[in-house]
């Protein structure tokens, strides 16, 4: 007879119990702008149920100050509804990722936030970060507090400087000056910076216009103006209608008949993220007003041809990846977003296949009197206009 099969493996031993738990999930904007903590609280009420042991929690999330403190109760609350002694402690360790950089980011970053009450906390996320920060101590503790309300301190700070600069384009289309030459002036200086004061057509994406609304709300609700955070708020919103506005004044405000190449759709380069892309609140007045839209992304083209179906099946928008299908008899190129693969094209290539050799540069990235040069009309943000147009031969 065979001889009887040899016993199954003994199961593998249970893991563990983790020393720490992540949160981090998302926090929309709530009906009234304020940050939306369902998934944190359901995330805080499932730990509650399963925990039974001692841990550190740490939420990553950007939430309103005083979050911490919530989940805490709430998850410490499963443990004692079943009679267990498990107890958990929540420290607030904010993100600074950026989309499209995230491992980058995580792998190198500028500062590590540690906000926690509790020392042995601290130290564990310490010991969890140090193979990250061996170059430079870059771990900043602090209260819980602080921590969760230095995310959106950083933000509003990130979005204010984009808001400020934008501005000042305002002030320089009016006296002729360029904005570009002004920000390399001011950002030479150390105490201003270089990062952060490029002029374009405004910002967009999951984090600056969800969090500034958010931490609008919590001043509100504390009984502060935040005259600041509202006119960051605002020059954004008008910042996005701007290239509308100089489309419109060029064309005497007739687009009937008129083809726009609009490149980049994504609210920033290497990503197909279309969350408050400035190129949509062109896109749909273009639409609106009659022009019919010849867009190209890189990615971003199917989110686009989801959201406007109606205008892509009756050929009044036209979604492409190349950027030379997208200008073919275009009274008018319209850059929103800088890819590498906009930044430097073919001119000659593009000026025979446009009807009119227009540029409209959202993001400031071309040099101006190189493309006058090359027969173009060149507007940018913020910049005198350059050049003159003759319809092209084609
Ligand atoms: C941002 C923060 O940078 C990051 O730290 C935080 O964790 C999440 O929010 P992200 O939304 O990925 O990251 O994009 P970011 O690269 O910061 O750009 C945001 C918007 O600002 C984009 O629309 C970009 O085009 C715009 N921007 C950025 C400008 O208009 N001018 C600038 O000088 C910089």
């Amino acid at each position: 007879p065979p001889p009887p099969p040899p016993p199954p493996p003994p199961p593998p031993p249970p893991p563990p119990p983790p020393e720490v738990v992540f949160i981090a999930v998302g926090t929309p904007s709530g009906e009234d702008g304020s940050a939306d903590l369902t998934h944190v609280l359901a995330v805080a009420d499932e730990l509650g149920e399963q925990l039974d042991h001692n841990c550190l929690v740490v939420d990553k999330s950007t939430v309103p100050v005083g979050t911490a403190g919530r989940v805490e109760q709430r998850v410490n609350a499963g443990p004692v509804r079943r009679g267990l002694r498990a107890r958990v402690v929540v420290a607030s360790n904010p993100e600074f990722l950026k989309e499209g950089s995230a491992v980058e980011d995580f792998m190198r970053p500028d500062r590590v936030i540690v906000g926690c009450d509790d020392e042995r906390g601290r130290d564990l996320l310490r010991r969890l970060y140090a193979p990250f920060l061996r170059n430079h101590d870059r771990l900043l503790c602090m209260g819980v507090r602080a921590a969760e309300f230095s995310k959106y301190a950083a933000n509003a700070f990130l979005a204010t400087k984009i808001s400020f600069i934008n501005e000042m384009a305002g002030i320089c289309a009016r006296l002729g000056v360029d904005v570009e030459e002004v920000r390399r002036g001011i950002g030479s200086d150390r105490r201003i910076g270089t990062h952060f004061i490029y002029a374009g057509c405004g910002y967009g994406g999951s984090c600056f216009p969800k969090d500034v609304k958010a931490l609008i709300r919590t001043a509100e609700h504390e009984g502060i103006e935040p005259g600041i955070l509202r006119a960051v708020e605002a020059r954004n919103a008008l910042q996005k209608t701007l290239l509308f506005q100089a489309l419109r004044e060029h064309f005497n405000g007739h687009f009937q008949g008129r083809v726009i190449a609009l490149w980049g759709l994504a609210f920033k380069p290497g990503t197909d993220d279309l969350r408050e892309a400035p190129s949509l609140v062109l896109l749909e007045a273009l639409l609106t007003a009659g022009a019919r839209v010849q867009a190209c992304d890189p990615v971003a083209t199917a989110g686009v041809a989801a959201r406007y179906a109606a205008a892509v099946e009756s050929g009044q928008l036209l979604l492409s990846d190349s950027p030379y299908a997208a200008t073919q008899g275009a009274d008018a190129l319209v850059l929103v977003t800088e890819w590498k693969q906009f930044r430097q094209p073919d001119f000659p290539r593009i000026r025979g296949a446009m009807r009119m050799p227009v540029l409209f540069d959202g993001r400031n990235i071309y040099d101006a009197a190189q493309l006058a040069e090359q027969g173009f009309l060149y507007r940018g943000i913020g910049r005198p206009a350059v050049g003159s147009c003759k319809a092209s031969a084609a």
